[in-house]
């Protein structure tokens, strides 16, 4: 029997079909159970069109949701010799159903299957780094207003500069995450339209109805233009790791920080022992791995965009196989940012903060500006104050009065937390997923 969907009278070459499926195969099990419920909704279609029967529909649709539960139970597996997912779910079907199951493809071509696949696929993933990250969150929010009223040193250029707190430190991060919830919105938005009935990119002499399959899939809107949905592979990957690498950015940064803050030479924070890994030689190590790596992967990470870029960048419109290799890349990359958000989320927790560090004489002319501060409220001109204070450190007459008195929106003593959990909490309510539950629960008779 031909396994290629494709087959006809002359046989594949074995060598060129290894490179040509490539890691295929693997890749494609990410998008199994995506490929059984974009059949289940072409078929409740081509039903509505009359091209299949109530009694094909019917049986095609068991057997579909039998792949379903086998793909979600693990019992699914794209046999040696068959080119993907699309060609094996069809070969099953034909397998257990006989010619009915040679029926499905109507009206579309694995170009558009590949399209719907990876935008439901997107469209979950995106709902759970959603999950992982609200926890992350709440727990940056949580840690910040713990530690609101312990001070920290401020930095700029690396120099000791104003006093700042861990309530900051912590806070900053959070709404950072505001930031990159937003723009994951946007790139969720554009996933959540429907590429399906564009079939090899230039649509179908089947008068196919695109605004049911979108309804039965849940999508917002059918990605009309047939040439502009196809011109979407590649581009939605793109935007979407685009909004992934802005999260990686923002861990990145909270990961050399807290590399940074917890060596000895600092000294802010404590990264609990569990977290911290040993050295084979040197018996008094604690070495921060855990935020080395995450900091490496997320690095890593943030090249993504540029891949798709450069696999995609000098393609005209239209389908090419070039699109197959973004799959390697970007595939995984959901399960690695779920992976490094809870990890970190998990330390973050644990942290402990010195709260004495301020103590410390080398981190007091971190108030000088508070100083000339306090003598321009009395009313001496500021730059007279400035230059009264410079003198005083030069002569080393300078001591510190250490209680801050910061009381404007975002500052030391006015965090805004608050704020900033309904800025979030506004953003996360753009999002909606109930929609497409619905419609998964719907095709699966849930
Ligand atoms: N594996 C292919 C991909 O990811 C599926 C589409 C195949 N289409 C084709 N015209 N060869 O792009």
């Amino acid at each position: 029997m031909a396994l290629k969907l494709w087959e006809k009278s002359v046989q594949v070459n074995h060598d060129v079909e290894t490179y040509t499926v490539g890691l295929d195969r693997e890749m494609d099990m990410y998008l199994a159970k995506y490929d059984a419920l974009g059949s289940m909704a072409h078929i409740s279609m081509l039903q509505s069109i009359n091209l299949l029967s109530k009694d094909e529909l019917e049986i095609l649709t068991k057997e579909l949701q039998n792949i379903y539960h086998e793909i979600e139970d693990g019992k699914f597996v794209i046999e040696d010799g068959v080119e993907d997912v699309h060609s094996q779910i069809e070969l099953l079907l034909t397998q257990r159903l006989g010619d009915i199951g040679k029926k499905i493809h109507t009206g579309r071509s694995r170009n558009d299957q590949v399209l719907v696949d990876l935008r439901l696929f997107i469209r979950s993933e995106i709902e759970s780094v959603i999950d992982a990250l609200t926890i992350l969150f709440n727990t940056l929010i949580a840690q910040s207003e713990r530690y609101k009223s312990i001070l920290m040193p401020g930095y700029t250029h690396l120099q000791v500069a104003m006093p700042s707190s861990f309530g900051l430190w912590f806070g900053a991060y959070a709404e950072a995450l505001t930031d990159d919830l937003t723009v994951l919105q946007a790139a969720y938005k554009v996933n959540n339209r429907n590429p399906l009935g564009s079939a090899a990119g230039y649509g179908s002499s089947a008068p196919l109805n695109r605004t049911m399959t979108s309804q039965l899939l849940g999508f917002d809107s059918v990605d009309y233009n047939v040439v502009h949905a196809q011109m979407g592979r590649g581009k939605t990957e793109r935007i979407v790791a685009n909004a992934i690498a802005g999260i990686a950015a923002t861990i990145s940064k909270l990961a050399f920080d807290a590399c940074m803050f917890n060596s000895q030479n600092f000294g802010f924070i404590k990264l609990p022992d569990e977290f911290t890994t040993g050295s084979s030689i040197m018996p008094h190590k604690k070495n921060p791995d855990v935020f080395e790596l995450t900091r490496a992967k997320c690095n890593k990470i943030q090249s993504l965009p540029y891949q798709i870029t450069m696999i995609t960048n000098n393609l005209p419109s239209g389908y090419f196989r070039d699109l197959q290799i973004i799959k390697e890349a970007f595939l995984p990359v959901f399960d690695e940012i779920k992976s490094i958000i809870n990890m970190v989320e998990r330390m973050i927790a644990q942290i402990k903060v010195n709260e004495n560090i301020i103590d410390d004489d080398r981190y007091k002319f971190m108030f000088s500006v508070e100083e000339v501060n306090r003598l321009a409220a009395e009313g001496m001109p500021f730059r007279d104050a400035y230059k009264k204070v410079g003198l005083d450190i030069e002569a080393g007459q300078f001591t510190p009065h250490k209680e801050v008195n910061h009381t404007h929106e975002g500052s030391i003593g006015n965090l805004c937390n608050d704020k900033i959990v309904n800025l979030y909490n506004n953003i996360l309510s753009g999002y909606d997923f109930d929609t497409y539950h619905k419609a998964f629960n719907k095709l699966l008779n849930k």
